[in-house]
């Protein structure tokens, strides 16, 4: 490898290297409601840093994409039709344990069985419609960030 390449190779990586970071959507529900500020608020306060952020909404195809690992399960029509409902927030944040702090904040999937205090909690209204969503782990981080932003995008 020349030394061009080596270089270009290690901005890739530097533009990919998801630890301590993660990815946010606030979802169609959570923005109609007028929530975007409230939560992004509460995310600032727990220590996250905004890296990336757009408004925007997504097509049927490509919310589909998005959660295409959930493309055999009895909500997935549901979820699709929900996430290209309307306009929607996306961020990458960063912080210390980012991932697993996020899931933490954002609590359950099911805003029944979410900690009190927590996004899920005090926003979503059902577990179809839950306010947010949080990566699951760093390297779906890194997908679901570049899937929205390129790497001008980043700071
Ligand atoms: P997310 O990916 O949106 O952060 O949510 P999650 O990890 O907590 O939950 P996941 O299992 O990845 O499910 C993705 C989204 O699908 C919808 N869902 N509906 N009707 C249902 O039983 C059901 N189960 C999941 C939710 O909007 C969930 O956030
Ligand atoms: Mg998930």
């Amino acid at each position: 490898m020349g030394l061009g390449s080596a270089w270009f190779t290690f901005v890739i990586q530097k533009h990919d290297n998801m630890t301590n970071k993660t990815f946010t959507m606030i979802k169609p529900d959570a923005f109609a409601a007028g929530n975007a500020g409230a939560i992004l608020k509460h995310i600032e306060g727990a220590g996250f840093k905004i890296k990336a952020m757009k408004l925007l909404k997504l097509t049927p195809e490509k919310a589909g994409e998005f959660y295409a690992v959930h493309s055999e399960r009895p909500f997935y029509g549901e979820l699709v039709d929900f996430m290209s409902s309307g306009p929607i927030v996306a961020a990458i944040l960063e912080k210390e344990n980012a991932v697993a702090d996020f899931r933490t904040l954002i609590g359950a999937t099911n805003p029944a069985n979410a900690e009190e205090g927590t996004i899920r909690k005090i926003y979503a209204k059902s577990v179809g419609e839950n306010a947010v969503h949080g990566s699951d782990s760093d390297e779906n981080a890194a997908i679901e960030g570049s899937f929205f932003f390129s790497a001008f995008e980043k700071i």
